[in-house]
């Protein structure tokens, strides 16, 4: 058997993981056209162009490009009708972004367990949690795996709570054949620089409703109206919106990013499928449950390990050692109802006073043990588009060395 590079013996990954820069020609291309044109600015121009390739891309009648992730989530809160002292469940296993995006309306998160077999909030979970302050479900598509969408427009129909897709990591992904952000009552994508498309930072609200898009378009921009012939100062300003434009620099690289995402989402589903298939029988390791009915949009896998010796820490030091790139958390922070934001409703950075709408609420740390159980035990396998096969094959190698050391 092959001694582990851990205990001095040859690393099983002989070469760094192939990372070339994601932005190539034609970013640097467009990049220029905005800048020889001479206007950087919003909301038309590129700006514009990009809203119409995400619906055609999408099959969705209206997208809403925005400057984060997060603001994105907020625009469509905000559009879905979403005011102070409203309830939004979703699951505390995601960016802090989608918390951030109900706190800055003044509404109320709630919390909800995830499906370990999944890794995704649980329908009939989030169904115990409705109440008659409810007004929407933000169903996160976490590591880009669809959610049960089918189960939450159920929920929709019976209660009159709409659902909103975070999308942020799932640009892509199908459900039913369906493109994630085209199924829900609106959705909210992110484009940092982590993202499958990447400006560096951005994102983008996507609709099929009238209504919602047009709020949306408000929202955005100080409720501006645009595009129609009104005399400079009668502006009539017809509710409270703040400035979350992005300039048409970020636009020309989204709209080469997203050229690109067929072949990334395409080029990720190969590599896990060799995950599932050369590693998905061995022992202790729990793959993630891949409904019929859906294609994700991969990130990094999230396989769970399920033996008690060595540890999960002991295991990430061996494959560390090996040169193999892991990690073990889903996101920035393990469990948003841990935080001290949500622990002690601090809103404000210098009072502890509790704003009104957030004063009866209360929060159990303890009240999702799935999400504490997967960040205890998840291992996360490299998938990136720019790997190359070698990768792969030496990943691959390294698990299969790793286990039988220990298995
Ligand atoms: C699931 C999820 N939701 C929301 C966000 C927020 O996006 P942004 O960082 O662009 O504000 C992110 C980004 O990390 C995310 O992963």
């Amino acid at each position: 058997m092959d001694e582990l590079a851990i205990n001095g013996g040859a690393k099983a990954k002989t070469v760094p993981y192939n990372q070339p820069n994601k932005y190539t020609d034609e970013e640097r291309e467009l990049l220029l056209e905005v800048l020889d044109s001479g206007k950087l600015m919003g909301p038309g121009g590129k700006v514009a162009d990009f809203e119409a390739e995400v619906c055609r891309a999408f099959g969705v009648k209206h997208a809403i490009m925005v400057t984060s992730g997060t603001v994105a989530l907020q625009t469509a809160l905000a559009a879905l009708g979403v005011s102070e002292g409203d309830e939004v469940i979703t699951t505390p296993m995601t960016d802090f972004g989608t918390t951030a995006a109900i706190l800055a309306l003044h509404a109320i998160p709630i919390f909800s367990d995830i499906d370990l077999s999944t890794r995704l909030l649980d329908p009939q979970k989030v169904r115990e949690k409705i109440t008659d302050k409810t007004r929407v479900i933000i169903t996160v598509h976490m590591a880009g795996m669809p959610c049960e969408m089918d189960a939450f427009l159920d929920i929709s129909e019976e209660t009159g709570v709409k659902i909103l897709e975070d999308c942020a990591q799932a640009h892509g992904a199908t459900y039913r054949g369906r493109f994630v952000g085209a199924i829900g009552h609106a959705a909210g994508f992110s484009m940092n620089e982590s993202k499958q498309i990447s400006t560096g930072d951005g994102g983008f609200v996507t609709t099929n409703d009238d209504e919602t898009a047009e709020i949306a378009r408000l929202f955005r921009d100080k409720t501006y109206l645009r595009g129609q012939k009104l005399e400079r100062g009668v502006q009539p300003i017809p509710f409270f919106g703040t400035n979350l434009r992005p300039t048409c620099l970020q636009a020309a690289v989204a709209i080469a990013q997203l050229h690109k995402l067929e072949y990334l989402v395409a080029r990720r589903d190969q590599i896990v499928r060799r995950y599932y298939a050369e590693l998905g029988d061995l022992p202790h390791l729990d793959f993630p449950k891949i409904a019929d009915n859906v294609h994700p949009s991969w990130w990094p896998l999230a396989i769970r390990y399920t033996g008690s010796t060595p540890t999960r820490d002991e295991l990430v030091d061996v494959f560390r050692a090996e040169g193999v790139s892991i990690n073990t958390s889903m996101s920035a922070v393990k469990n948003i109802l841990r935080t001290e934001v949500i622990q002690k409703r601090k809103y404000y950075p210098l009072t502890d006073d509790i704003p009104t709408f957030w004063q009866n609420t209360t929060y159990n740390p303890d009240d999702c043990p799935n999400v504490d159980t997967l960040q205890a035990t998840c291992l996360r396998l490299p998938v990136n588009e720019r790997y190359t096969d070698e990768d792969i094959d030496q990943t691959i190698a390294a698990v299969k060395k790793v286990w039988a050391h220990y298995f």
